[in-house]
């Protein structure tokens, strides 16, 4: 919900922008960091869902660690401040190149994807003096039951190494001896709503854990990666995720042993509600079969409903405070293409050139994904005011 202080705002910018609101955002990490302390479980924030630097000024100073996908988020984690030994570096296809970076940084830890990749950082760093620390982030086979485009924890998919190439992750390890291993790794999928998920992932993990004490190879770090999911369809009623709920899931059915610790990967649920793109209604096009409403913003600045079908909540802003008669629209981009579309027959009061439309929960996988196709302007990002927030 805006105010008539915001919209007035609003009016005044160029649009189509990405609004932060910096307190939801600091309340929200507070909800989550307050939540794991009770268990004393360790979060890392996963950069690819936004790494607007803001956000990444505020994760930082919560104390959360950074969990990377490239060379280039590892180095934008260490210049926001995180330290070396909050930073870790995940991807099933690290160049030699971000290897390299990521050694001399002397991050906390690479999660490895692959036997080969194993070989590669152990060469690399051999080459350089030093032992690199390895997680082995392994495919659980557990379904998320997710949107398939975002779920990885499944053998057909390209993460993590499959548990029948454990004999072989072992050899490896033994002859690896600028390796050291320091635990393991999983992540089944994203936007994960119903919890029973993470609990089948604690009874793989479990079973997996037994086969590594076995093996006589200690696990100090069981990392078991992010994806909870957030209410794209009620912004305002709960923006902040149920975080004491995803933790006692853990905490019930994850076996932990003395001096372990417990590592989680999260995204989407740190930024998502923080963040609405905004933007303005250039024409309204009343056809015979369809009305369509045609917005300074499409697929280069919000793929995501294209991409994964995904539901954002669409509100005409400059209404809201106004009577109405509701017509049905498509609601489309500028894009040059017909897959340009954030929805179609959304009921939405009657609109005119010039009013604004925010698309909600929009601050996970937004801005970061925007392109510039049809040679598109940047989008811009637009902040609230900071309330003064306590940081615990
Ligand atoms: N850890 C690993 C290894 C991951 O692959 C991901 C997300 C995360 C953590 C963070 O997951 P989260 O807590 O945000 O669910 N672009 C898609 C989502 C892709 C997620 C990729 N991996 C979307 O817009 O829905």
């Amino acid at each position: 919900m805006f105010s008539a202080q915001h919209i007035n705002q609003f009016n005044q910018l160029e649009t189509p922008f990405y609004y932060y609101d910096l307190n939801l955002l600091q309340k929200t990490v507070t909800a989550c960091t307050q939540a794991a302390a009770q268990y004393h479980y360790h979060v890392h924030y996963a950069l690819k869902a936004n790494f607007n630097p803001k956000v990444l000024q505020t994760m930082q100073a919560a104390g959360i660690g950074a969990d990377c996908v490239s060379g280039n988020e590892v180095k934008a984690a260490i210049e926001h401040g995180f330290s070396n030994n909050k930073v870790v570096f995940a991807g099933v296809g690290k160049s030699d190149r971000e290897i390299n970076a990521a050694l001399d940084a002397d991050i906390f830890c690479f999660n490895v994807e692959s036997v080969q990749e194993l070989v590669v950082i152990n060469d690399l760093a051999a080459a350089k003096g030093k032992t690199a620390r390895v997680a082995i982030r392994i495919n659980p086979n557990v379904d998320a039951h997710t949107h398939h485009y975002i779920t990885t924890g499944l053998e057909e998919n390209k993460f993590g190494i499959n548990t029948w190439q454990l004999d072989d992750v072992l050899f490896t390890l033994k002859n690896c001896t600028n390796l050291e291993f320091i635990g393991v790794h999983f992540h089944v999928g994203s936007q994960i709503t119903n919890l029973e998920v993470f609990k089948n992932l604690c009874t793989r993990v479990n079973e997996l854990h037994n086969w590594f004490d076995n093996q006589g190879l200690a696990i100090k770090v069981l990392n078991v990666g992010g994806g909870l999911g957030v209410d794209y369809y009620n912004p305002d009623t709960n923006s902040i995720c149920d975080f004491e709920s995803y933790f006692k899931v853990f905490s019930e059915h994850l076996r932990v042993k003395e001096g372990q610790e417990v590592h989680f990967e999260l995204g989407r649920a740190l930024v998502a509600q923080s963040a609405s793109l905004i933007s303005k209604v250039l024409y309204v096009k009343n056809g015979q079969k369809k009305n369509f409403l045609i917005l300074d913003a499409g697929m280069t600045e919000l793929i995501r409903p294209m991409l994964y079908q995904a539901y954002h909540h669409i509100e005409n802003i400059s209404k809201q405070h106004t009577a109405y008669n509701t017509i049905n629209y498509d609601v489309v981009g500028p894009i040059c293409e017909s897959t340009d579309c954030f929805r179609t027959d959304v009921a939405l009061p009657e609109s005119h050139r010039g009013d604004l439309i925010a698309m909600r929960t929009a601050g996970a996988y937004g801005e970061v994904m925007a392109s510039g196709y049809n040679l598109r302007d940047r989008v811009q990002s637009v902040y609230s005011q900071p309330e003064q927030v306590e940081v615990v």
